[in-house]
């Protein structure tokens, strides 16, 4: 299994440019070139019919990368010009250098932002007017070359981070939209989180040369994991039986919401679970027993009726369908106390965040998947404060409940003791109801077969994100959540 990425804050990737420095033995101005060297290197091969280049270049070093993309092109006899947002005069250090050099190519160098009209498809524009060095909004003369940027009927190379993106975070007010981000050294959160996969484009990473001890002692913001550094299922033996691959029980599904808990409870089944068991309102009996006739169906009425059916399974998913109504209230208060380990999702989550039911507890063996509205809930902000800073309020819900946080979206982040994860899979098709209960049923049974819930966690986002792109092969749009329980049976092995 390979290890995951590091994904970091700009002050620690700054420390990582200075490292790099020191272990090469070369000065600043060797690694902007290597920096410039590769963004343009990337520029070429995904635009190779490239007839123009127009850069877009800050005052500090990230419009000195630009400078160098420059004096590239040039080099090349690809026509550019540089549109620098602030004074070349006013440049310092490798940044003025950079500007020398893109000079002495006979780069043509004009300080307004040009108008970008009769910019097409053979024209490429480079964002390097921020890169870690942005801090709070985007100040005059940066938002109006973003919005020049932005406007332009041109694809978008970003440099190291799309200007106005931040890097801690991934979140943006004012931002350049970019086709493709070439970033450099260490790959930073907000590229994968937040706002950031909608801005970036296709992430593009550039080591630079930088040794791998770097990186040693600096702590990232969290780590990514991807398809090769996923815990998987082992294979099965040939004597398996059911009952070695897990008793799930799914409870949900108040009158009137019947689909969710039904989805949860076949997701769990075409991931592999040994025994599902489904606990719903009794209206919902003949559609589970139609729907998926290997979920055994119980009608309850009451918590009470509930009890007798906590004491088999190895783990319960409590919240698809369950409403907000005392039904649902009185079904968590009895779930939540059995000594099983458990997923909340839905409205599970909005009871707890009540405060009225499983008041003040806490638990290391439970799985928590709020989305943005429902973390906000959990931790009484509002929905802005998360989408500000994703991975502070994962990790917030996290210290507050314990246990394992999914904070789902299009970077998702599992905030546990040990720190934060991050996964991205998936597609913006998957934005339809019934996804959240599926990932719900595929964490469920994960547990079921062995795998913490740490572990279920991870393998869970990333196979529905996965199950997602496979079924959006055949389109975006009109997506259906139970599209996915084919293809998530395919991976899950
Ligand atoms: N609105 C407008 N301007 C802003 C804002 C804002 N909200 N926030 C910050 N700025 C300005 C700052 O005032 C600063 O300008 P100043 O230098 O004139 O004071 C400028 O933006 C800084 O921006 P950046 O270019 O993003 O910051 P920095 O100069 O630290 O460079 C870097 C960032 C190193 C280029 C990084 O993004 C990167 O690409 N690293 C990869 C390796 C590389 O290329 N290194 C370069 C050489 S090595 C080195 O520099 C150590």
């Amino acid at each position: 299994m390979d290890t995951p990425q590091p994904l970091y804050s700009a002050e620690s990737v700054r420390e990582l440019d200075s490292r790099t420095i020191a272990a090469l033995k070369i000065p600043s101005i060797a690694l902007m070139k290597r920096a410039g060297r590769a963004a343009f290197n990337q520029l070429l091969r995904r635009w190779p019919d490239v007839r123009r280049i127009q850069v877009f270049c800050g005052g500090g070093n990230n419009g000195g990368d630009g400078y160098v993309i420059a004096a590239l092109a040039a080099q090349k006899q690809i026509p550019v010009t540089v549109c620098a947002c602030v004074d070349p005069q006013k440049l310092k250090g490798d940044a003025l250098e950079a500007c020398h050099y893109a000079r002495r190519e006979g780069v043509q160098i004009v300080t307004s932002p040009t108008a970008l009209d009769d910019a097409d498809g053979d024209t490429v524009l480079v964002d390097a007017l921020l890169g870690t060095g942005f801090r709070g909004e985007l100040r005059e003369p940066m938002d109006h070359a973003v919005g020049c940027i932005n406007r332009a009927p041109a694809p978008v190379l970003a440099v190291d981070i799309p200007s106005g993106l931040s890097a801690d975070t991934g979140a943006a007010a004012e931002v350049v939209r970019a086709d493709a981000t070439v970033t450099f050294i260490g790959r930073k959160l907000g590229l994968y989180c937040g706002r950031g996969p909608a801005l970036c484009g296709e992430v593009i990473f550039e080591d630079l040369g930088a040794p791998a001890e770097v990186h040693n002692g600096l702590a990232p913001l969290a780590k990514r994991f991807t398809e090769t550094s996923i815990k998987r299922l082992p294979p099965r033996a040939a004597d398996s039986y059911k009952n070695q691959f897990g008793r799930v029980l799914v409870v949900g599904g108040d009158s009137g919401f019947g689909g969710a808990a039904l989805m949860a409870s076949e997701s769990a089944a075409r991931s592999g679970a040994g025994l599902i068991s489904l606990a719903t309102h009794p209206q919902h009996l003949p559609a589970a027993l139609t729907r998926c006739p290997e979920v055994m169906a119980h009608p309850v009425i009451s918590g009470q009726e509930l009890e007798p059916l906590l004491e088999g399974p190895d783990v319960i998913a409590v919240g698809p369908g369950l409403g907000r109504a005392p039904w649902g209230e009185q079904l968590l208060a009895r779930a939540g106390r059995a000594e099983t380990p458990l997923v909340l999702d839905a409205d599970a989550l909005n009871i707890l965040a009540g405060g009225r039911v499983l008041a003040g507890l806490r638990r290391d063996d439970w799985v928590l998947t709020p989305h943005v509205g429902e973390a906000a809930r959990l931790l009484d902000w509002d929905s802005a404060e998360v989408l500000a800073d994703p991975r502070a309020a994962a990790t917030a819900v996290q210290q507050k409940f314990s246990g394992v946080v999914v904070l789902k979206g299009a970077g998702t982040l599992i905030a546990h003791d040990g720190g934060v994860d991050l996964i991205n899979s998936g597609n913006p098709g998957m934005a339809s109801g019934g996804m959240g209960d599926l990932l719900t049923g595929v964490i469920a049974a994960l547990i079921g077969q062995h795998l913490s819930p740490l572990e279920a966690a991870r393998l869970a986002v990333w196979l529905h994100g996965e199950a997602g792109n496979r079924a959006a092969e055949d389109g975006q749009r009109g997506l259906l959540a139970t599209d996915l329980l084919p293809h998530i049976r395919r991976l899950v092995d």
